[in-house]
């Protein structure tokens, strides 16, 4: 098995979807002219059903993308990326998140070795830890019972956490659970400010453990502690998930608490590792597992699905459709379930770290586009603020509705207005409202003449706006984690076609050097080489 390279451009596939994209009729044609569309462009997989059938695609276009799928070699890549072969190559490291879920009998290799016993041990840690501090029986160092959370951690060390534990509020306990990511200290002492230290557990995650901003905020943190509980305290109230084993001794955090990671797992994809740690503790070890468990199976269906009805696939190939053969910029994420609203903000580190890449594997410039970008906000709350240039705006921006069938605290009435919006959205934009219905309205409103006239351009919708609906049953730890895996395999999909490197980030790097520059220069107060216009900002800030 290997990794293909084949620059996507050179298959017969994309020459024909070149031809196709000239070509495409409107949503409205295409449901005009064909009644088998809705099923027949719908996926049924567990409690999910994803309906794409309102997207710019008849069967030509989706056998094209099928095609271009097996011509760049996704079957073999899939099967390299489960396998465990180092396919993030400029980093020399395999990609395992799939792993961190398998069952507890896989076996699954990296350099000759079954990493899934490790991983099982670690869960296990998790669990253990998790429950003793859920039930109080892990005591502060003042002997009380834990109140209260706060993990420090930024990218993947924070939003997956971060989303997961408010997509999962339903289902928390009695911890009070907070996250500290950004290097901002007003953020870190809004959140201080909220907790008392004589019952708050720290848990520090960073891969690296080099991060300026976690370690930054990690140290005010522990300051903060030492000076209201003492030096001593730090031992009980603190614990690390890093694969840096030795800056961790260094901080000062006991080996015992200490939860490792791999570096096969890369920090947008680790929230079913020890990242996930501030998670059990949310929601309890039991709930953390079920969300494994989803993951597991939506892998489970990523891998054996054939393309042409495999969901992470599909929901890929359309992206790549989208933005490389039809122009469209960005993508939006439209949660209905204000659960969700952190998945768009965690959305956009999976998808725009990963696939945000101009060199294709070959170490070749890309001729096409790439990337997306992607953004939102949950429904309804978004239909008042950004729906209008979704509507009538200029752009084409393909959009996936989040929706469930069941609400969880049951309140029938708001959840039926909810969903009456959420299908009522897609169907707008999708079918618009021609000039015969304005006038049509607008007569039934008393209006006529010039009144009448002038106001019909303004309230006509032209449709045709593309949207997927992916319907879930009810939003549980299990449907929670097959979702995140769909949008995790579905990266990695667009990114075996777009010939790019999905599991490095080499591009967040030139910032962060240029900040340690910047930063020392601040404390020998000589501002050199920059340009014109950031020495005289730096000089302004600093005078
Ligand atoms: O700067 C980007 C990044 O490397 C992300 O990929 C990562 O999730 C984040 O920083 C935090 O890194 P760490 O977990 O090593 O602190």
């Amino acid at each position: 098995m290997s990794f293909p390279k084949i620059n996507p451009t050179t298959t017969n596939s994309w020459k024909k979807l070149t031809e196709l994209a000239a070509n495409r009729k409107t949503l409205q044609a295409y449901f005009a002219e064909d009644d088998a569309r809705a099923k027949q462009f719908s996926i049924e997989w567990d409690q999910f059903f994803v309906d794409y059938s309102k997207n710019h695609l008849d069967n030509d276009i989706k056998e094209a993308l099928v095609s271009l799928a097996k011509e760049v070699g996704l079957e073999d890549a899939r099967a390299a990326y489960f396998a465990g072969e180092t396919i993030n190559q400029t980093e020399g490291r395999a990609v395992l998140h799939t792993a961190l879920r398998a069952k507890a009998g896989a076996d699954i290799r990296v350099d000759g070795e079954n990493v899934v016993p490790e991983i099982y041990n670690v869960r296990e840690q998790i669990r253990t830890f998790s429950q003793s501090v859920i039930d109080g029986s892990r005591k502060s160092s003042s002997g009380q019972a834990f109140t209260a959370v706060v993990n420090i951690g930024i990218g993947g060390s924070d939003l997956g956490p971060a989303m997961i534990t408010e997509a999962l509020a339903y289902y928390k306990n009695h911890l009070d659970v907070h996250f500290i990511s950004n290097v901002d200290g007003d953020h870190v002492m809004e959140v201080l400010k909220k907790v008392n230290p004589a019952t708050t557990l720290f848990v520090v995650v960073s891969k690296t453990f080099t991060t300026q901003e976690t370690l930054s905020n990690a140290t005010t943190a522990k300051k903060w502690l030492v000076e209201a509980l003492g030096e001593s305290a730090v031992a009980d109230h603190f614990v690390a998930v890093s694969t840096n084993l030795p800056a961790i001794g260094a901080f000062g955090i006991q080996s015992e608490n200490v939860f490792p990671m791999n570096d096969w797992v890369g920090g947008r994809f680790s929230l079913w590792s020890a990242v996930g740690l501030s998670i059990a503790l949310a929601v309890g070890p039991d709930h953390f597992e079920a969300l494994l468990e989803g993951a597991h199976e939506m892998d489970t269906h990523f891998a054996t699905a054939p393309i042409d009805e495999n969901i992470p696939a599909i929901l890929a190939l359309l992206t790549v459709w989208y933005t490389s053969f039809l122009d469209a910029q960005s993508e939006a994420v439209i949660p209905y379930t204000q659960y969700l609203h952190r998945l768009p903000a965690y959305l956009q580190q999976g998808i725009m770290e990963s696939n945000g890449k101009s060199v294709d594997r070959n170490g070749e410039a890309v001729s096409y586009q790439t990337g997306n970008i992607v953004w939102g906000e949950p429904g309804t709350n978004s239909q008042h603020a950004f729906f209008q240039l979704m509507h009538q705006g200029t752009k084409l921006i393909p959009a996936h509705f989040i929706g469930f069938v069941e609400s969880l605290h049951g309140n029938q009435d708001h959840h039926d207005k909810l969903m009456a919006n959420f299908f009522a959205q897609t169907e707008a934009l999708m079918q618009g409202k021609t000039e015969a219905q304005v006038r049509e309205e607008l007569v039934a409103k008393g209006l006529s003449g010039d009144a009448l006239e002038k106001l019909v351009p303004f309230k006509i919708f032209t449709g045709d706006k593309p949207t997927t609906t992916v319907l879930i049953e009810k939003l549980t730890p299990k449907t929670l984690g097959a979702l995140v895996a769909m949008y995790e395999h579905k990266i990695f999909v667009e990114g075996v076609v777009w010939n790019i490197f999905s599991y490095d980030q080499w591009g967040v790097e030139l910032g962060k050097q240029l900040a340690t520059v910047i930063l020392d220069e601040f404390d020998t107060r000589k501002i050199s080489s920059h340009d014109a216009s950031t020495a005289q900002l730096l000089r302004r800030f600093k005078s």
